[in-house]
C-alpha cells in the first residue's frame, strides 16, 4: 500500500469515523458516568469515600485532606490562582475541579496519574500535597474501630491502600457528578431552555471561534494535550516557585531538571519536546464555580479567557496553529460567554459540617490559638507558620495592617466568612478567596477567638484579641453551598 493511497484512505475513514463527531453533534448532555466494573458503586463504598475525603488523618500534618484543596464550597477547587500545599511547601499549579472527574479520560494537567483509583494513593503520598506514609495511615485507620467497620461493610477488608484508593474513587466518580445545565436541557430536546444568545454562543463555539476543536464531548473536553500558547507566568518566577518547578521536573526524572524554570507541562511526563507547555484541556463545564482558570489559574474571569483566545493567544512557542485571531465582536463575545454560562449545572448537594471529622489536637491544649492555627483551623495550610505569605498565592499576616488594626475582630470575621478580593503580596497584585473556614473546620466561637487573638498578637499589636462574645455577635446563618 503507497503512502499516498494509504493517506487517502485514511482521510476517508477519518471522515466516515470521526468528522460526523465533529461540530454540535460532539458535544452533547452528560451520559451517565462511566463505573469501573472492578470498583462498582454502593452506598457503604460511597459512605466510606466520602469520610476518606474529609478526613485530616490523610496528611502527615494531620491539618489536610482532600476538601483543603478541592472546596465544596468553590467549586471542588480553591479559588486562589496557585492551589495550597503541604504545610512548609508551596504547589506551582492550579487545582483543577473535581466536579464531573470521572468522565475524564486523563487526569493532573500533565496526565500523570490514571484511573482515579490509583490518583487518590500517589496524591496521599505527594510530598508537595500530603506527604503521607500510606502504611503508616492504614495503620492509624486499622486502630480506630469506627473506620475499620467501614472500610469491612464496603470491601468486606480491613483498612488497606487499595481499598483506601477505590473508596475515594467511587465517591468522586459518583457523587462530584453535575446535574442537567441549560445546555443539557437544551441538548435533550428543549428548545426554550438556553437563551437566544447562548443558541448563537453555542453556533460559535462549534463554528467560527473552533473552541469545539478541544472542548468536545459531553464533558467539553477531549482529555488531550495542547499548548495554547500561554507566556511564561511572572507568578512562578520568584525563588520558592522555581525551586518547586525544579523539584518536580527532578521527581518526573526529566534530564537537566536543575535548568527547568517554567512549568514544561505534558514533556514532564513524555520528555518529548514537541510536548513543550501543553496542558490537559480542562472542562468547561460550572465555569461560573471553578475560577480561577488555566494550569496557574492566571484568569480570573471569562472575559479574560475571551479576550485571549480572541487576541489569537500569546503566541508562546509553539502554540497550537487552532488558536488563532478570531476577530469576534463585542456582540459575538457576549454570545460565546452566554453559551459557556448556560454550561452550568447543579451542585452535588453536600453539607461539609457533616462530614468533616476534625483532627483532636491534643484536647487539653484546645483553647491554645497556637494549635489550633496549626492543627484544627488548618491556617497553616495557607499561612505559613512564620506568618510570612506564599509569595503570588496566600497574603502574609505578619507586618500586615489589616491584621494589626483595631482589636482584631478583622481576623475573627475572615475566619468566619472568608474573605475575597485582590491582595498585594512581595510587590504583587492579585485575586483570591479565602474560604469560610470557620464553617468548615466546625470551629466554635470561643475557637475562633483564640486564633484571632493568637494571630493578632503574634504578628500584629500585643493588645488583647477578640472575645468568644464578639465572635458570636458577628455570626449571621451562611447559605448553603
Ligand atoms: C495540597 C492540595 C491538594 C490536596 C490536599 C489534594 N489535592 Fe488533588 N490536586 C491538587 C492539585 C494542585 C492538582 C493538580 C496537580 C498537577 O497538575 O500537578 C490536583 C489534582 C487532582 C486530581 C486530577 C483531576 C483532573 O481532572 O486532572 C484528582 C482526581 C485529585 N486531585 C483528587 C484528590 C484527592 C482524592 C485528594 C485526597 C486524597 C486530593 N486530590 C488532595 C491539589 C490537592
Ligand atoms: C487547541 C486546543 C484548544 C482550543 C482550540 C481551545 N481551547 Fe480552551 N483550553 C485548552 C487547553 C489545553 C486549556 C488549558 C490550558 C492551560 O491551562 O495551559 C484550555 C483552557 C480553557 C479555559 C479555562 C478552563 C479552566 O477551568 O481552567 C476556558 C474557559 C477555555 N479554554 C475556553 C475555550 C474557548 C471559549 C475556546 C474557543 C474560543 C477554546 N477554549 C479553544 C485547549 C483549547
Ligand atoms: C485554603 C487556604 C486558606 C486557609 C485554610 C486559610 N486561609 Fe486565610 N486567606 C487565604 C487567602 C487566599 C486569603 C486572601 C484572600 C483575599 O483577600 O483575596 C486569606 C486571607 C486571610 C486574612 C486577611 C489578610 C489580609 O491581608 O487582609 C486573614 C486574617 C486570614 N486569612 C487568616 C486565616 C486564619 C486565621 C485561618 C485559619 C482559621 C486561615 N486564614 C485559613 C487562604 C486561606
Amino acid at each position: 500500500m503507497s503512502y499516498a493511497f494509504s493517506c487517502r484512505a485514511f482521510a476517508i475513514l477519518w471522515m466516515i469515523l470521526i468528522s460526523p463527531g465533529l461540530g454540535a453533534e460532539s458535544i452533547g448532555p452528560l451520559p451517565p458516568v462511566p463505573s469501573n466494573p472492578d470498583n462498582l458503586p454502593n452506598e457503604a463504598r460511597m459512605t466510606l469515600g466520602r469520610a476518606l475525603f474529609f478526613d485530616n488523618r490523610i496528611s502527615a500534618t494531620g491539618t489536610m485532606n482532600c476538601a483543603s484543596c478541592h472546596l465544596p464550597h468553590q467549586g471542588w477547587t480553591v479559588h486562589t490562582p496557585i492551589s495550597p500545599a503541604n504545610p512548609g511547601r508551596v504547589e506551582r499549579r492550579n487545582s483543577p475541579t473535581l466536579l464531573n472527574v470521572g468522565y475524564n479520560k486523563a487526569l493532573i494537567w500533565d496526565g500523570r496519574a490514571w484511573p482515579l483509583e490509583k490518583q487518590a494513593i500517589g496524591s496521599t503520598k505527594n510530598p508537595i500535597h500530603k506527604g503521607q506514609d500510606i502504611d503508616k495511615l492504614m495503620a492509624l485507620f486499622n486502630g480506630d474501630p469506627e473506620m475499620v467497620k467501614l472500610f469491612e461493610a464496603a470491601y468486606g477488608s480491613k483498612p488497606n491502600a487499595a481499598d483506601y484508593g477505590k473508596a475515594l474513587a467511587v465517591f468522586q466518580r459518583h457523587f462530584i457528578v453535575t446535574g442537567d445545565s441549560d445546555f443539557d436541557r437544551y441538548m435533550k430536546g428543549d428548545k426554550q431552555a438556553m437563551s437566544p444568545a447562548a443558541v448563537r454562543g453555542m453556533t460559535l463555539f462549534t463554528g467560527k471561534a473552533g473552541c469545539v476543536a478541544c472542548h468536545s464531548g459531553p464533558n467539553l473536553t477531549d482529555s488531550d494535550f495542547h499548548n495554547i500558547g500561554l507566556a511564561a507566568n511572572p507568578m512562578l518566577a520568584d525563588d520558592v516557585h522555581q525551586e518547586i518547578l525544579r523539584f518536580d521536573a527532578k521527581r518526573m526524572e526529566v534530564p537537566n531538571w536543575e535548568s527547568i524554570n517554567i512549568d514544561p507541562g505534558r514533556f514532564l511526563v513524555t520528555k518529548n519536546a514537541a510536548d513543550l507547555n501543553k496542558f490537559k484541556t480542562p472542562t468547561l463545564r460550572n465555569l461560573q464555580d471553578t475560577f480561577p482558570y488555566m494550569h496557574d489559574g492566571r484568569y480570573r474571569t471569562l472575559d479574560e479567557v475571551i479576550e485571549y483566545y480572541n487576541r489569537g493567544g500569546d503566541g508562546a512557542p509553539g502554540q497550537d496553529p487552532r488558536v488563532r485571531e478570531l476577530k469576534l465582536s463585542a456582540s459575538e463575545k457576549g454570545d460565546l460567554k452566554a453559551f459557556l454560562m448556560a454550561l452550568r449545572g447543579s451542585l452535588p448537594d453536600i453539607r461539609m459540617q457533616d462530614w468533616v471529622r476534625p483532627v483532636d489536637v491534643e484536647r487539653g491544649k484546645a483553647l491554645d490559638g497556637k494549635t489550633l492555627f496549626e492543627g484544627k483551623g488548618t491556617c497553616v495550610n495557607c499561612h505559613q507558620r512564620d506568618g510570612n505569605g506564599v509569595p503570588g498565592t496566600f497574603p502574609p499576616l505578619a507586618n500586615n495592617p489589616r491584621v494589626t488594626a483595631g482589636d482584631g475582630s478583622y481576623v475573627a470575621r475572615t475566619i468566619i466568612y472568608g474573605r475575597e478580593g485582590r491582595v498585594e503580596i512581595h510587590g504583587k497584585v492579585f485575586d483570591a478567596v479565602m474560604p469560610p473556614i470557620g464553617e468548615q473546620q466546625g470551629l466554635s466561637d470561643e475557637e475562633i477567638a483564640a486564633i484571632a487573638s493568637y494571630v493578632r498578637n503574634s504578628w500584629g499589636n500585643q493588645a488583647d484579641g477578640v472575645s468568644p462574645e464578639t465572635v458570636r455577635e458577628q455570626r449571621q446563618p451562611r447559605a448553603q453551598p
